[in-house]
């Protein structure tokens, strides 16, 4: 980008000209006239002309002769103070030039009357050319209209791909004509837990069924939608594991004589594989000839993950085919299976992508891999003459939550921040250039098993896609987070022009508050996690403003007090402000969110299954060992604890590892919620009887009289249980001091 002195002003009226009988071009001028009016309130005026003539004060897009004179996806963006032309050789390239320039034109936020753009020479294309994100639309299931509202969310960052996952054990997402169980059948399961055990569907008399599929029509109009936008849509079909909808609905598919006859709603890896003969892959191409037909990407996804080997191990046909076909073991099974599918795409002019383990049993030589456990994958595909995507986990799996504190939706508990994601390496230091170069982009992923709300799926995308579309697209010489968080507030203000649900955890102003017994006030930190801009505050209740007083160092505030705060750049708002009351019983309490896990095992950020309508709440809780610690506490004149409890179902596969979850034994029927003095084989100093929290699917407040102490202490909170199902599990806790 070289900038120049001048600049042209856009306002209501400005025309944007395309080629008289250029409909690709006309419809991104449309495009670009609607996203304008929505963000800024400007109506820009399409029209018909001569593109080659010099811009006469308005918009030019301009095809160039040569499609390749910008590159495939490439442009040209020229302010003058006569007018802005945008001028590539494809379709894509202008579409890209256009949401260049809406960027351009949507620096600040608000409506105006005209925005001034500087005047300027822009030369752009992609690092990459998989810019992608992954979305899990079987563990739970987005409308047609939300998918369509992603898709052109994605297109603004200029993201190009959409991986959709769309066949799972918890479902079969699309309809596919053949085999019409596999929707009727495999697209429905009754939710896990208690709660919707209880909710019965009227019609049926039965537990009200969860589920939905895509069907072709709506898959054609989505795929057409997203093409528009420049998005290739890879459908994922997994195999052979993540097959039980499909086996359930078509046992004959199976590894085993009688699988389960329901969709499961378990969470985790089964061990359920499609079986190997010839009748399943006949299945599985027809099934992939009709995917074909409704999704024109050049490559199709065959998922590939976690198909653990079990059932083909335990199956003597299964035995006897591998030894018919001189295959030594499962992994090359795999190896043979992933081939032959590979094979029929190939023959159709498509191509395999599969998950990193189908690197295991040996892969045809132009499968491409997505590499999700670490980036070892990518590693190793691409020192074996194999493309490759990078989608690590944890890095690049969105549905993990983004910040601390209980203010964060329901996810993977893991701390993925948005500087974690901006900070990812895209070119494993351990590749030659020549490997490097099969590395052909980055992939975010967002899985959904945790996220049960459509808008959250946003959430969790926005803006962590901004950081990754960033790192897909720009150069690598480019990369500096300070600049990326300096124009992050012109992105935050773009998605609530747009509506786009997102996330301000990085900007958000943090209040922690630390209780000074002895002086009867609190010490208040304020912090932002990505520490941009300043901090302003009251304590009056009044909204912050740029005026609001300043903060430096943690203050000491008297009790009670409220303080409202926000973060500032330039005299304005970052986020919305946090708003907190400190009271000694504020300070006294903790979420679940802001106590400290006994282990070190990645937690889950755990949504309660009840109520079936209505806010739920939300567990920090490691599912194989529920237990945590209330650090460093001053327990002297404290005479009781309350807590809020909930139980969820433990529907985790989890295999082997079920044997590792000890429980605790209780000493009364329903158990006990515990509190131990200093660590968890401590002094108990509480019980808290779990029997009026049993019939109660939400939460439930439990109280009990603490064991006098002295003096600071650690508290650990532990459950005692005769059964892992189902988890118990801390909301919040409540230290009550003895009556002053
Ligand atoms: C995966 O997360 N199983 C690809």
């Amino acid at each position: 980008m070289v900038l120049s002195d001048g600049h042209f002003s856009v306002a209501g009226g400005t025309p944007v000209l395309c080629s008289t009988g250029d409909g690709d071009c006309a419809w991104i001028a449309g495009y670009l006239t609607k996203l304008v009016k929505q963000t800024r309130g400007l109506s820009l005026v399409p029209q018909d002309g001569d593109t080659s003539a010099p811009p006469h004060r308005g918009i030019v897009l301009r095809r160039l002769d040569d499609p390749k004179a910008t590159g495939d996806e490439g442009y040209r963006l020229d302010v003058t103070r006569d007018g802005i032309v945008v001028s590539a050789g494809t379709r894509a390239g202008l579409f890209y030039g256009c949401v260049t320039l809406w960027e351009l034109l949507t620096q600040t936020e608000g409506r105006a009357l005209s925005v001034d753009v500087a005047d300027m020479q822009i030369t752009d294309e992609p690092r990459f050319t998989w810019r992608g994100l992954m979305l899990d639309s079987v563990r739970h299931f987005q409308s047609p209209a939300f998918i369509k509202s992603f898709i052109d969310a994605m297109a603004l960052h200029k993201l190009n791909v959409l991986q959709w996952h769309l066949t799972d054990d918890q479902g079969w997402r699309i309809e596919i004509k053949k085999y019409p169980r596999l929707t009727s059948v495999g697209a429905w399961r009754v939710p896990a837990g208690a709660g919707a055990a209880a909710d019965i569907d009227q019609a049926t008399g039965k537990p009200r069924l969860y589920g939905g599929f895509y069907a072709q029509d709506e898959i054609r109009e989505i795929v057409a939608y997203a093409q528009r936008r420049n998005i290739t849509i890879v459908p994922e079909i997994e195999m052979p594991g993540h097959a039980l909808a499909a086996i359930v609905a078509y046992p004959q598919l199976g590894s085993v004589k009688n699988p389960p006859k329901q969709v499961s709603s378990d969470w985790g890896v089964f061990p359920y594989l499609y079986n190997v003969d010839d009748s399943t892959f006949d299945f599985l191409e027809n099934v992939l000839t009709e995917v074909m037909a409704l999704f024109p990407s050049h490559y199709i996804h065959v998922g590939g993950d976690e198909a653990v080997k079990d059932q083909w191990k335990a199956s003597p046909k299964i035995q006897a085919q591998m030894h018919a076909l001189d295959i030594k073991n499962e992994d090359a099974l795999q190896g043979y299976f992933t081939a032959r599918i590979g094979k029929f795409l190939a023959a159709h002019g498509r191509r395999l992508i599969g998950w990193d383990e189908i690197l295991e049993g040996g892969v045809p030589p132009d499968a491409t891999i997505t590499s999700w456990r670490g980036i070892d994958g990518a590693i190793t595909a691409a020192k074996t003459g194999h493309d490759a995507v990078l989608s690590p986990a944890p890095t690049l799996y969105f549905d993990n939550r983004q910040a601390e504190g209980p203010d964060e939706p329901p996810g993977r508990g893991a701390i993925v921040s948005l500087k974690d994601v901006y900070d990812f390496n895209p070119v494993p230091a351990s590749l030659t250039p020549e490997q490097q170069a099969h590395i052909i982009g980055l992939q975010g992923n967002i899985w959904t098993e945790h996220i049960r709300q459509q808008d959250l799926v946003d959430y969790a995308a926005f803006p962590r896609a901004a950081a990754l579309a960033e790192l897909a697209w720009s150069p690598a010489g480019t990369h500096n987070w300070q600049s990326f968080l300096a124009r992050l507030p012109a992105q935050l203000g773009r998605y609530r022009a747009l509506g786009i649900t997102h996330s301000e955890s990085a900007l958000a102003v943090r209040v922690s508050a630390q209780y000074e017994r002895a002086a009867h006030s609190a010490t208040v930190s304020l912090s932002n996690q990505a520490d941009f801009g300043v901090i302003h505050y009251t304590v009056d209740g009044a909204q912050p403003t740029a005026n609001s007083p300043l903060y430096k160092a943690p203050l000491t505030l008297p009790l009670p007090s409220k303080i409202t705060t926000a973060a500032f750049v330039g005299g304005t708002a970052l986020t919305t402000p946090t708003a907190k009351d400190i009271t000694v019983l504020s300070l006294l309490s903790r979420d679940s969110h802001d106590l400290t896990l006994c282990t070190k095992n990645i937690p889950l950020s755990l949504e309660d299954d009840a109520p079936v309508n209505g806010p739920r709440a939300v567990f920090l809780v490691d599912i194989m060992n529920p237990c945590w610690i209330y650090p460093h506490v001053d327990l002297t004149g404290l005479a009781s604890i309350e807590a809020g409890v909930g139980q969820v179902p433990f529907n985790f596969q989890v295999g082997d590892d079920i044997h590792k979850i000890a429980l605790l034994p209780p000493q009364t029927p329903d158990g006990e919620l515990e509190v131990h003095l200093d660590t968890c084989t401590g002094p108990r100093i509480a019980v808290l009887p779990l029997a009026p929290a049993v019939g109660n699917d939400a939460i439930t407040t439990l109280r009990a009289t603490l064991t006098p102490q002295q003096g600071v202490h650690d508290l650990c909170f532990v459950f005692t249980r005769r059964s892992i199902d189902p988890i118990w599990a801390i909301d919040w806790v409540q230290l009550v001091p003895e009556r002053e």
